[in-house]
């Protein structure tokens, strides 16, 4: 409904109460009075629109203006950061009732949005809850088949003793794997992970984490290269510590879904003032309907194949958390059977 004025109120009531009063005179006169009197008739429409205009002023007041205070009163009670406005009792003011039918139709509508809200996180943390003690449960479960086969007299036994020691402890270290992607998701997440920005040389970091993960790629076989050939350094305002968190992963991906014998590819180029990084392999690819889901946590394409290669699916969501906590995005597309190439960009700083 459309605000009005309480005055405007008042008006159209009083107009109407006067209105009937002629009218009522008006056929008593033609009917029973034995003619009409204008004057009569005008003198009465005044008198009765003023009295009902006074009348309904003063009733106005205790009647409504006062219960819809006691009204905002009791709503700020209950939403006490919220700002409801106090109503004065002015003719110039809108009227209360339609004033107090908006703010709660607003208040509803926020709460119906908050409770929305409520209901996804509910169900996300359910999820990650799910996902988590699911995650952890294989090595957990690993690791005491192997102690209590241990216990149970395999300590003694030489052909597995030191066996069933590496195993459990590779199961250790991917829980540690584990326990630190939460960690730094969670952190990402609660935002309490500001990028320290720092400028430094991109291509100098690319070189250096190649030379890293050099014998990752060399057991497939695989090529990872830079492709911009150029000595010189490229400036980049980010940080760098997280950014090689981001090269890490991606180029880890490109290995660990790569095809033996396949390569990596990492290009740099610049649009105004800023980097684009593209990351490309000649892997399995990834069918399209999972692109749309690929950076949410937990997220694999291949489960098994993933959790074969030491993965849990967290990787790309801390990726994307790294470039949109430096206000950038990231874009994947890919091919099955083709490759895959993430993009993304970061300031330049000179
Ligand atoms: N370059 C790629 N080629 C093909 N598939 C990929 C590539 N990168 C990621 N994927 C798919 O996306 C999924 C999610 O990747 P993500 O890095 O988040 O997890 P992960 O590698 O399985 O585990 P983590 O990185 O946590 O150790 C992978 O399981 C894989 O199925
Ligand atoms: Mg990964």
């Amino acid at each position: 409904m459309k605000d009005f004025k309480v005055s405007t109120l008042l008006i159209w009531l009083s107009l109407l109460s006067a209105l009937l009063c002629a009218g009522a005179l008006t056929v008593y006169q033609v009917s029973w009075g034995g003619g009409f009197d204008l004057a009569a008739v005008l003198i009465l429409f005044f008198a009765f629109f003023i009295i009902t205009f006074f009348v309904l002023y003063f009733i106005y007041n205790p009647f409504v203006f006062d219960k819809v205070k006691l009204v905002n009163e009791e709503l700020k009670k209950v939403i006490p950061q919220k700002e409801i406005p106090d109503t004065n009792f002015s003719l110039d003011e809108i009227d209360p009732i339609t004033q107090l039918e908006n703010e709660v139709k607003k208040i509803a509508q926020e709460r119906q949005k908050e409770l929305e809200h409520l209901k996804n996180l509910d169900s996300y943390r359910k999820e990650y809850l799910g996902n988590v003690s699911h995650e952890l449960k294989t090595p957990v479960f690993n690791i005491q088949g192997y102690v209590s086969t241990l216990i149970d007299g395999g300590l003694s036994d030489p052909t597995i003793n030191l066996d069933y020691l590496k195993r459990a402890d590779k199961s250790i270290e991917r829980i540690i794997h584990i326990i630190d992607d939460l960690e730094t998701i969670t952190q990402l997440e609660t935002g309490s992970l500001e990028p320290e920005y720092e400028k430094y040389d991109i291509i100098a970091q690319i070189k250096d984490i190649i030379e890293q993960l050099d014998m990752v790629a060399r057991k497939k076989n695989i090529s990872v290269t830079l492709t911009k050939k150029s000595d010189k350094p490229l400036y980049v305002l980010a940080d760098k510590f997280r950014i090689r968190q981001v090269f890490v992963n991606l180029i880890t991906n490109s290995v660990k879904y790569g095809r033996d014998g396949g390569k990596t590819e990492i290009g740099l180029s610049q649009y105004d003032d800023e980097v684009i990084v593209e990351i490309k392999d000649n892997g399995i690819g990834i069918s399209e309907e999972h692109l749309p889901r690929l950076f949410e946590r937990f997220y694999r394409v291949d489960k098994g194949r993933s959790r074969e290669q030491g993965g849990t699916g967290l990787g790309l969501a801390i990726v994307k958390h790294i470039i949109e906590a430096h206000q950038k995005t990231i874009g994947v597309k890919s091919k099955v059977g083709e490759g895959t190439i993430f993009t993304f960009t970061l300031n330049r700083s000179i």
